[in-house]
């Protein structure tokens, strides 16, 4: 894992938060992954994902698995202890077609949102994927984020490489998923 991490990011409000890779033990016991879960819910609208009482044990399942896998790293945002924020970087360093190739999913606690830290994960993550020599990365973000669209498309450079028509429903209504990317440098 990165030497640069655990990093401390202040955020608006001054608010100190540690951002390093998340461990299995950070969701233990059951009532502190049940916590997790719980601001998921009200923060899951725009992901792929659906966030609700019924799936939370397969997410949990799910989840404990893939802190495991060598294919992921999982980052945490910790304020006082509690996980306030999970980013995640994926890739298949063993396969040399597309080992180059890198991809993230961030979701931060709605307590803790437009404050920066949607901002600093994404720059720690592409940093981490640089030091990897992952040289692009992808993630998709539904039409109707704008919150997700400003801080990747605007802030943060990523181009928009197409667009998946209908591609969930969220809402009422069909929408479009905007796959981004960015070349690292
Ligand atoms: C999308 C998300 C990861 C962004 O992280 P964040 O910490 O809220 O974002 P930041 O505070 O770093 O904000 C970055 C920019 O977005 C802007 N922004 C934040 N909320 C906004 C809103 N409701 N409307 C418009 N712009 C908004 C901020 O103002 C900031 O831009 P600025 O510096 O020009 O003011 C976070 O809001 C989140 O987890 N949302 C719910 C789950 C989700 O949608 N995940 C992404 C799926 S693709």
């Amino acid at each position: 894992m990165a030497d640069f991490l655990p990093i401390t990011t202040t955020l608006i409000n001054n608010l100190k938060v540690e951002i390093r890779e998340a461990l299995r033990d950070d969701f233990e016991p059951d009532s502190r992954f049940d916590e997790f879960y719980q601001w998921h819910i009200s923060a899951g609208k725009h992901m792929r994902r659906e966030y609700n009482l019924a799936n939370r044990e397969s997410f949990k399942k799910h989840f404990r698995q893939r802190i495991k896998e060598k294919e992921n790293i999982i980052l945490g945002a910790f304020h006082k202890e509690k996980i306030i924020g999970i980013a995640q970087l994926s890739f298949d360093l063993d396969n040399n077609k597309i080992k180059h190739v890198g991809s993230w999913g961030v979701v931060i606690h709605p307590d803790f949102q437009n404050k920066g830290l949607g901002k600093s994960f994404i720059q720690t993550i592409e940093k981490i994927a640089l030091n990897m020599g992952i040289k692009k990365l992808e993630s998709s973000v539904y039409e109707p984020n704008s919150p997700a669209k400003h801080l990747y498309i605007d802030k943060l450079g990523y181009i928009v490489e197409g667009v998946k028509k209908c591609a969930a429903f969220i809402d009422n209504q069909y929408v479009n998923e905007i796959l981004i990317a960015k070349f690292l440098k």
